[in-house]
């Protein structure tokens, strides 16, 4: 048997609806802040990711997915939304002269190493938001992430760190600042951050490696490097979230992994995932546009990792309501494709409702059975006798004190409204 590939799942029929439950209740709480969909492939130039997320980066440094097309282009399986989102509304004329608030979903691509939390095509749904400068759309796209956590019944598990990286030029000066200081003491750094002291310095923050962290305490920080404008922008922001009852965390170490970030950053994070606790992360990359090729455009958005909120959803015990459906049993070959008619008879009276149609024959015993193992709410016996008096035999599975009755077609639909 050939299996999956490692790092990459099935989301099977019993997880499903979790799923669908934890997508469109996201999905929901951005259109209603107006958020329009854009869909975008999962293919790209691999230069849009270097040039976009940064050459030095782990992502494209080691974990993209990339193939040669069959002219030779180097292409690559989309690692974020980000840079995808830029070059199609760049591509299409729609950041010339217009705002623009998007939203997408799908699978996203990284050769990480897999454990609970981290595969190599997991899900995003992100929300972007273009040609606007000041902190009200940083604010804006915080909130609506505060009302997913809250639709969803889990924003007890769930808090906000924030921090602002500063213009690009602050970037770069506290870069060259971190790296004096950390050069000289290289050899007591971990591993990792060896290798990030000459590709992307400003990771080592990031490090979880008590050696490493006990070095930084004394390191040049941040906070001292962000320009005037820049502050103010934050402290405006940090006031909207006050006003909108938002609480958060200023983390002075956060910095993320992507190279595009300027100014406000932010993400989501949980305690009860362990090592993969960020379920959200995003900031404003005001810079963005134009090393894309375009004009200079600020910019600010979130993705929401899924698999990581699913995961939450479940520890956390939601139930997603199952609706009510509709098991029909039919007895005899003759009565096989009127069972059909039937079947279509009462999905057009009851569209809410799913009627899944006995296959496979059997007494009505054998065919409860199935029922029952089925999840369904109701089954319907339709037999010679049934068939003859025009009565359907209605049975709820699930509450004894309902029992059965016999009914009409016309009555079925009324009968399970009432009593499911
Ligand atoms: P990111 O932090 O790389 O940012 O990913 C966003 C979220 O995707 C993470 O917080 C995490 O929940 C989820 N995620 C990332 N990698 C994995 C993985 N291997 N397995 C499972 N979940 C994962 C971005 O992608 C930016 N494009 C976000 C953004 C949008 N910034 C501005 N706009």
């Amino acid at each position: 048997m050939v299996r999956a590939v490692r790092g990459m799942r099935d989301i099977l029929p019993q997880d499903a609806r979790m799923w669908r439950h934890v997508e469109g209740t996201i999905q929901g709480v951005i259109a209603s802040f107006a958020y329009e969909e854009i869909r975008l492939p999962l293919l790209e130039f691999t230069e849009l990711f270097a040039r976009g997320v940064g050459e030095a980066t782990d992502i494209v440094e080691k974990e993209m997915y990339t193939l040669a097309d069959r002219d030779g282009d180097s292409l690559s399986l989309r690692p974020e939304g980000t840079a995808s989102c830029v070059r199609a509304l760049e591509e299409n004329g729609l950041l010339y002269n217009q705002n623009q608030r998007v939203t997408y979903a799908g699978p996203m691509f990284r050769y990480e190493k897999p454990q609970k939390g981290r595969y190599r095509q997991f899900y995003q749904i992100g929300a972007e938001a273009f040609g606007f400068a000041g902190p009200d759309v940083d604010a804006e796209l915080i909130a609506i992430g505060a009302e997913c956590w809250k639709a969803l019944g889990i924003s007890k598990h769930i808090s906000l760190e924030v921090n602002s990286l500063g213009s690009s030029e602050a970037r770069i000066a506290y870069k060259e600042a971190l790296v004096a200081y950390l050069s000289p003491l290289k050899a007591q750094l971990d591993e990792d951050s060896q290798r990030r002291l000459l590709t992307n310095p400003m990771r080592i923050l990031d490090s979880k490696n008590p050696a490493t962290q006990a070095l930084l305490q004394l390191a040049p920080q941040l906070p001292d490097f962000v320009d005037a404008a820049s502050k103010a922008h934050f402290q405006q922001l940090l006031k909207m979230l006050d006003v909108l009852g938002i609480s958060y965390k200023v983390n002075p170490n956060l910095v993320r992994g992507l190279d595009y970030y300027t100014h406000t950053v932010f993400e989501w994070v949980t305690q009860d995932l362990g090592a993969q606790g960020a379920v959200c992360a995003g900031g404003r990359y005001d810079g963005l546009v134009k090393q894309l090729g375009g004009r200079d455009t600020p910019a600010v958005g979130f993705a929401v990792g899924l698999d990581r909120v699913v995961l939450l959803c479940e520890l956390a015990e939601l139930e997603v309501k199952q609706s009510a459906d509709l098991y029909i049993c039919v007895l005899g070959d003759e009565l096989q494709s009127k069972g059909m008619l039937l079947a279509r008879q009462l999905r057009k009276q009851m569209p809410q409702i799913s009627v899944r149609l006995h296959m496979g024959g059997g007494n009505f015993k054998k065919q409860l059975k199935r029922a029952d193992a089925s999840g369904a709410t109701w089954a319907i016996l339709y037999g010679e006798e049934e068939a003859a008096s025009g009565e359907l035999s209605l049975k709820h599975l699930r509450d004894a004190s309902v029992g059965q009755v016999k009914l009409p077609v016309e009555q079925i639909a009324q009968r399970i409204s009432s009593k499911s």
